[in-house]
């Protein structure tokens, strides 16, 4: 730990509790927002958790989408990002108005976005899914029920093939798991082939084909828990290896190499931007603060409330 990290924590728990705030934190976010989170999870439990809480004020430690989906949830509370730049390159790759266009011009589909979308997506959508409820919410539908499912091709490409679908796609993917090499994971199996692979939806058709388990982050956390294997190859964000560590310290986790680095990390530098100093002036300011225009907040609130309830 930093010797200023240790004066940061003691005035972020201060400011918590004074203000009756909630830390959240995606299990990519730095390992020290991890350390000082009250709740870690995926982008399912985060909305969940969001949906519950009593907090007045919720400090979303992800990126903006996530903060987005808690002020939705709750419009009576204080949603706060610590850094607003921290976006998400696939919820880029899907523009409202392009969306909307879209959805025009395939009529008698439902349509279902992925959760890391804008909540102006969101307020074209009849159902949001996540990498952890899409299977489940897919096959809820009745088997001939025509679906446009966007932004992420494979996670979209991946329900198909699981749930015999062939659901409209839009072309949008996230830069950090499409990127993902298959041959240096391949290499890697042959040098550990003990090791079981773990890999995220998001990424492409061959690795999710060479996994042993295709799964949302905190499903991936739960079969490291439970399986036997002692070594894992990581496919996804390498922020999800602090929590598998500290939940599995006799385990080894490798984390996947990208296409394009020689290292053995792959970031999403959204998720980084994320900083205990920023935590702490969130909390100290109030700001900087999500707000959503209450009409589309409106239009975006029903599909979340689907969701909520179709994966109960
Ligand atoms: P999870 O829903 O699995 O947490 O994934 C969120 C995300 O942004 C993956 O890149
Ligand atoms: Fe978005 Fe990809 Fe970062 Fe997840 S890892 S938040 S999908 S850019």
């Amino acid at each position: 730990m930093k010797p200023q990290d240790s004066a940061l924590r003691e005035e972020i728990a201060r400011l918590k509790k004074e203000k009756n705030a909630l830390i959240m934190a995606h299990y990519y976010q730095r390992d020290e927002i991890q350390e000082i989170a009250d709740f870690i999870g995926d982008s399912l439990a985060l909305a969940r958790k969001a949906a519950e809480t009593d907090a007045d004020i919720i400090v979303m430690c992800g990126v903006h989408f996530m903060g987005e989906t808690a002020k939705i949830l709750c419009p009576d509370k204080k949603v706060l990002v610590p850094d607003m730049e921290a976006g998400c390159s696939l919820a880029d790759s899907c523009d409202p108005e392009e969306f909307a266009r879209f959805v025009v011009e395939h009529p008698g589909h439902t349509v279902i976005s992925y959760v890391n979308t804008s909540a102006a997506v969101k307020a074209h959508t009849d159902i949001v899914v996540t990498s952890g409820n899409a299977r489940k919410i897919v096959e809820s539908l009745p088997a001939d029920e025509k679906i446009i499912f966007g932004p992420d091709r494979n996670l979209g490409g991946y329900i198909n093939s699981v749930c015999g679908r062939d659901m409209l796609l839009w072309p949008g993917a996230c830069h950090v798991h499409d990127r993902f090499s298959i041959q240096k994971i391949q290499q890697m199996k042959e040098e550990h082939p003990g090791a079981k692979i773990l890999v995220h939806p998001e990424c492409r058709r061959p690795l999710q084909l060479i996994a042993d388990k295709v799964g949302s982050t905190a499903a991936l956390l739960d079969f490291a828990r439970t399986d036997s294997a002692s070594e894992y190859i990581v496919v996804t964000e390498s922020g999800i290896l602090f929590e598998m560590r500290r939940a599995c310290p006799e385990k080894t986790f490798l984390a996947a190499p990208a296409e394009d680095s020689e290292c053995q990390c792959n970031e999403c530098d959204y998720m980084k931007l994320n900083t205990l100093e920023k935590v702490a002036r969130a909390l100290r300011d109030e700001q900087p603060e999500i707000l959503v225009d209450a009409e589309i907040a409106r239009r975006a609130l029903r599909p979340i409330e689907r969701m909520l309830e179709l994966s109960r």
